[in-house]
């Protein structure tokens, strides 16, 4: 069972407009509206895999039920804690006459209160055990302290479960002092976490993922976007170039890389195939409007243009 966390869930509102400019009244073409957060997407992803998952987190307020009830009708299972406040809505604004110019706006998120996060903690202890996966990835409101990843994973650890990280900044180094079993940094995330500039060689980006292995985590997942990625463990290094796919929306393909990787654990996937499913999902994810997931059936087709090396250790 794969149990997601999003702590800072969101409504995606995209919205089409031609010639954006600041200060002006726009006309909107097309309105489209997501559920949105990065577990949920992990659980979108997993479903569509066909494994078995739980979104969990905080949601409140009309935004929240519409995220809740966007949950059913895909029937994702769900167990949000209801706080008080309004879940955020994130609006995207794509100027249609510019392609690829898209100007966001994200809401900080409500407040959520050690209450909250008590209440969290007991659902996320409900499922926890030998063959649990949780999976925490996204920010987290300014209310919460960015140590959560980490409190969780070395709670969650002591009863046999895994636990899966994919932050940025400071709640990523605070959640690898905890040692999680993965984490799936980009090139951006990993470097910033050692005090480098993105400008690294592939020779650098293996060194640096092994020391993170070298410091107890697992496994470590490197995602380099068109690129591809590099997969460590204590056993082997792979890495791959990743595949050429028609991309219309790249959001969220970090989240359906970490999302295969979830399910390929779960199902007891050897660590080569679950690395080139991933790869397969991540791309397929980028080839569907939105974070909407791809079909397994593409992700089938697409396995088979994975081509993964061994890099033998220096
Ligand atoms: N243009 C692309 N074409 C094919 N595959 C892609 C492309 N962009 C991303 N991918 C796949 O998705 C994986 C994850 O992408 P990336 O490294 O950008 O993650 P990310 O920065 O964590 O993304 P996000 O957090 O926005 O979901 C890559 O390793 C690759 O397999
Ligand atoms: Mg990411």
């Amino acid at each position: 069972m794969i149990i997601t966390v999003t702590m800072n869930p969101a409504i995606d509102k995209t919205l089409d407009v031609e010639n954006f400019t600041g200060g002006a009244i726009h006309r909107v073409t097309k309105v489209i509206q997501d559920a949105g957060g990065k577990g949920i997407n992990v659980s979108k992803t997993v479903h569509a895999l066909g494994g078995e998952t739980i979104a969990t987190g905080f949601l409140g307020g009309s935004s929240g039920r519409m995220i809740e009830n966007a949950l059913d009708d895909m029937e994702i299972r769900h167990q949000f804690v209801h706080i008080d406040g309004e879940t955020r809505t994130n609006v995207k604004v794509v100027d249609v006459t510019k392609k690829g110019f898209v100007t966001e706006f994200n809401e900080p998120g409500p407040t959520v209160t050690l209450r909250d996060i008590d209440e969290l903690s007991r659902t996320l202890e409900t499922y926890a055990g030998l063959s649990s996966i949780y999976v925490f990835s996204g920010s987290v409101p300014a209310s919460i302290d960015k140590e959560i990843y980490g409190y969780f994973t070395r709670k969650l650890k002591k009863r046999q479960a895994t636990v899966l990280v994919d932050a940025s900044g400071e709640l990523l180094t605070e959640a690898i002092k905890a040692r999680p079993y993965l984490i799936k940094p980009n090139v951006y995330e990993l470097t910033r976490y050692f005090g480098l500039t993105e400008d690294v060689n592939e020779e650098t980006l293996i060194d640096l993922g092994r020391e993170l292995i070298n410091k107890g985590i697992h496994t470590v997942a490197i995602s380099r976007g068109q690129k591809g990625a590099l997969f460590l463990n204590h056993e082997s290094i792979y890495k791959t170039d990743g595949i050429q796919v028609q991309a219309h929306s790249t959001v969220g393909s970090g989240d359906a890389m970490l999302a295969a990787l979830a399910y390929g654990l779960d199902c007891d996937i050897p660590f080569g195939e679950c690395a080139k499913l991933s790869i397969a999902t991540s791309a397929g994810a980028c080839t569907t409007l939105g974070t909407k997931p791809p079909a397994k059936e593409l992700v089938e087709e697409l396995v088979k243009e994975v081509r993964l090396t061994m890099v033998p250790f220096a």
